[in-house]
């Protein structure tokens, strides 16, 4: 049986701005991400999800699209991107472009000619954008970005109108009541298609339908819209993978699978929190409930999970407690804390602590889903609170000792955003080269961890089972599939564990860890008993 690629991808979220500079100019760019893709292929990931890199004025990197049919000259051209995908295609590596279909650049010529009556194109471009007399309209929408916007409607003064926005203010929603709109976004698609892309993280899909009285999220008509998506994208170049970024509760983000005639693939966004949130507690139990909240999905698609990536650590998912406890624990500066959550790297999270990285990378590669790696995450980078918005977990890639990290030959100065160079995480001592010649260094246990999980299907499409493990600091399930069985075991806890499992069903089978290679002794009928480091962990083959 042929699986989709994707339901056993590892996949790599790379930020073009932030990775590798190939012309100077202190930016990172295309050429300078082709260059690097040895590197990803040394480190075993098998599919790199490119943040946006449309023309922009890049008020939200990029999240703001002013041209959808082509690359921001910062970035290079369609001919450095045609190069990056041939280049990556080579190496077995897939392609993953944003589709930011929710909304707009205020730059876009297509809000300029809506904004103006006077515009020679108003009239075309009139319905575009979500219009109001008034600013009261769909009161029950939260706001999202919480720290920036006071309402979701902005003042134009050319129209003498207000125009909706679920992000900031320069990002107006497109109208997708309007047939145009949803045409436009299928031609882009289809541009990008052609462009040999592999599939698309399409941004904010909850939010393109608005209805009065309700929260103008996962409404009936965005489904549908989104269905239609599927559809046009199956077949025009069937194979290609849709993952979507929907930040709801399990039962609400299954219909974004729709009947396997929706999305491939979504972002597990409530268990992200509550695998931070175990750690803290030393406790398994919150993972275990939002598990018992996770719906099996239908044939053919998977969850996307991750521990961090490029916007803030995000609490939208757990309680008004839980968050409290997250920020208290997490964030303890106020400049820590963005919107509904935290903006911090997952190395600092930890504090900078080996065995609680490993162990929430343990849980990452084996738990459900196809994991997705932030770009320098691998190698332990810092992060930088004191820059603006999400910047300071959006800084230059480490690839060496060198000025500027090895990143630019730009005057520091001129760089997007300065490197990170505090004591503790500073690219002279965090950084790719060092811990590539370092045979302990992080670095080179990920990539290890990487090719393991690849070479066991079973951590991308077997079932998960939780073994209820005494005592709760042990995170505990049997992934399996009808030619392999593997428990895995998380200590949450810095200190040691004597740990028991009831195993009736798998007496006989001998353990061997996939990890170390050593061999247990043999499961009895009884409980079964074994000792765990502080966060230690355990990949343990039944065979
Ligand atoms: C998504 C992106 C975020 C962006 C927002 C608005 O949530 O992940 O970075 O700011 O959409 O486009
Ligand atoms: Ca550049």
């Amino acid at each position: 049986m042929t699986r989709d690629w994707y339901t056993e991808a590892i996949f790599y979220e790379v930020f073009v701005r932030a990775f590798a500079d190939s012309n100077g100019d202190g930016i990172g760019d295309l050429p300078g991400l082709t260059a690097k893709l040895d590197y990803l292929q040394w480190l075993g990931v098998d599919a790199i999800w490119l943040l946006p890199i449309f023309p922009s004025p890049l008020l939200d990197d990029g999240y703001d699209v002013s041209n959808y049919f082509d690359v921001h000259p910062d970035y290079g051209t369609l001919d450095d991107f045609r190069h990056l995908v041939k280049e990556a295609h080579r190496r077995g590596l897939r392609v993953i472009v944003e589709l930011i279909p929710n909304h707009t650049s205020d730059r876009n010529p297509w809000f300029q000619a809506s904004r103006d009556p006077n515009h020679p194109e108003h009239d075309r471009y009139r319905d575009w954008y979500v219009w109001s007399e008034t600013d009261d309209r769909y009161r029950d929408a939260r706001i999202i970005f919480l720290d920036f916007e006071p309402s979701n409607w902005s003042y134009e003064p050319l129209r003498g109108a207000y125009y909706w926005h679920r992000f900031f203010r320069h990002q107006p929603d497109l109208n997708f009541d309007n047939t145009q709109v949803q045409q436009m976004m299928l031609r882009a698609v289809q541009f990008w298609l052609d462009l040999g892309v592999d599939g698309f993280r399409v941004d904010a899909t909850p939010y393109l339908y608005e209805r009065e009285g309700t929260s103008c999220e996962n409404l009936p008509e965005t489904h549908a819209y989104l269905k239609r998506l599927h559809k046009f994208v199956d077949a025009y170049a069937p194979g290609t993978m849709l993952l979507s970024e929907a930040n709801q509760w399990p039962e609400d983000v299954l219909p974004y699978f729709g009947d396997g005639d929706e999305f491939n693939m979504n972002f597990h966004f409530p268990l992200m929190p509550r695998i931070f949130m175990a750690m803290a507690q030393a406790d398994r139990t919150p993972i275990e409930q939002i598990l018992a909240r996770t719906p099996d999905l239908p044939a053919g698609c998977q969850w996307a999970t991750f521990l961090r990536c490029h916007d803030e650590l995000t609490l939208e998912m757990v309680t008004p407690q839980e968050r409290a406890f997250m920020w208290d624990f997490y964030a303890p500066e106020p400049r820590m804390r963005l919107n509904l959550g935290i903006r911090r790297r997952l190395s600092p999270l930890l504090d900078n602590d080996r065995r609680r990285i490993e162990v929430v990378n343990s849980i990452l590669l084996t738990f459900i889903g196809s994991p997705v790696i932030y770009y320098g995450d691998e190698i332990g980078m810092g992060d930088n609170i004191w820059l603006e918005d999400r910047d300071g977990v959006r800084t230059p890639m480490q690839w060496d000792g060198s000025p500027n990290a090895g990143f630019s030959t730009a005057p520091p100065e001129q760089l997007y955003v300065p490197v990170i160079d505090d004591e503790v995480y500073g690219y002279q001592r965090v950084n790719v080269m060092a811990q590539r010649a370092a045979a302990g260094s992080l670095l080179n246990w990920m990539r290890k961890l990487i090719h393991i999980r690849k070479m066991h299907p079973v951590f991308g499409h077997g079932s998960l089972r939780m073994v209820a493990a005494k005592p709760s600091a042990v995170l505990a399930y049997l992934r399996a599939t009808a030619d392999e069985t593997v428990l895995v075991l998380n200590n949450l806890s810095s200190e040691p564990q004597a740990v028991t499992l009831e195993l009736p069903a798998y007496a006989g089978q001998v353990p061997v860890d996939l990890l170390s290679k050593t061999e247990y002794p043999v499961v009895t009928c009884g409980s079964y008993a074994m000792t765990l480091d502080g966060y230690g962990y355990r990949w343990l083959k039944l065979s």
